[in-house]
């Protein structure tokens, strides 16, 4: 085994015990529409690369199983699975198991609905399944929406929250995620539009954590998906970014505990400086 400068540096700390940072990796790729060997086989490459990189956290594209430009139900129904008993769940179950978290967006089927969602497995066990609250454009014709909150899941001593892409959209999101403390959401996607990436930055700054946006990237059924998979910090620098057409697994190392400061100023704390009393049509239905 190949043991990397990064990774002795990164032994050497958690041995002194100060700290234990984390490779954080996006996946960006191309799935192939409907071709769910094809895209296991893809998954599968980008989990390899993992294992090369020691990476420690995986975040994987939105609905990464099936693509992305569903024409009916019943073809989302069809490359729909359970999760975990789906074959693509299973696939990163077993990568889970060599010590790893992995979240990833999975077209899910549960009873007779589809959900958009992603699911989170580490060390060979299913942690959580979030189904995306916030569905985009056509996705309601498909999919049920979720209706619960987005889950955060523990790993090494971290807390990660996840959700799912238009998410990003509807800051109410990342707020819980950071008010369920949250040091860092992991965020699969497929986008579309041109602003999330930026936004993300935003949701950083607003909530004093990091994001890792994983993207996918290609044309798929004359809608152009628009790449640029990210890691950005807790005061919103961009800790990474790839290209727009760039294919493969693409890591930097964060220390999640940077999230622990909320504070803006010396008086300012981004969290227990809200007002929520004055905050009460936040909650009032539309
Ligand atoms: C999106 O939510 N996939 C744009």
């Amino acid at each position: 085994m190949v043991v990397t400068k990064a990774e002795i540096a990164r032994i050497c700390i958690s041995a002194f015990g100060e700290h234990f940072m984390i490779r954080i990796g996006v996946g960006q790729t191309q799935p192939n529409f409907g071709d769910k060997v094809w895209n296991m086989e893809q998954t599968r490459q980008l989990l390899q690369a993992a294992d090369h990189e020691s990476v420690d956290v995986v975040v994987l594209p939105e609905l990464l199983n099936s693509g992305y430009v569903f024409r009916s139900k019943n073809e989302a129904t069809g490359l729909s699975e359970e999760i975990p008993a789906g074959p693509f769940s299973k696939l990163l179950q077993a990568s889970s198991k060599k010590g790893r978290l992995i979240v990833s967006g999975i077209c899910q089927k549960q009873g007779n609905l589809v959900y958009n969602s992603a699911a989170a497995f580490a060390n060979g066990a299913l942690l959580a399944v979030y189904q995306k609250l916030h569905l985009f454009d056509h996705e309601s014709e498909w999919f049920t929406p979720g209706g619960k909150e987005p889950p955060v899941v523990e790993f090494h001593g971290y807390r990660f929250g996840i959700m799912v892409c238009f998410d990003w959209a509807f800051p109410e999101v990342a707020r819980i995620l950071a008010l369920k403390s949250a040091q860092v959401i992991l965020h699969p996607a497929n986008l579309v539009l041109p602003y999330c990436q930026e936004a993300m930055r935003t949701r950083s700054i607003e909530n004093r954590v990091f994001t890792a946006t994983a993207n996918r990237t290609g044309l798929e059924r004359d809608v152009q998906f628009s790449g640029m998979s990210q890691v950005t910090s807790p005061k919103g620098e961009v800790l990474l970014r790839r290209g727009v057409t760039d294919q493969g697994l693409f890591w930097v190392d964060i220390e999640p505990r940077d999230s622990d400061n909320k504070m803006i100023t010396a008086r300012n704390h981004v969290l227990k400086d809200r007002r929520p009393e004055t905050y009460t049509l936040l909650t009032r239905p539309s």
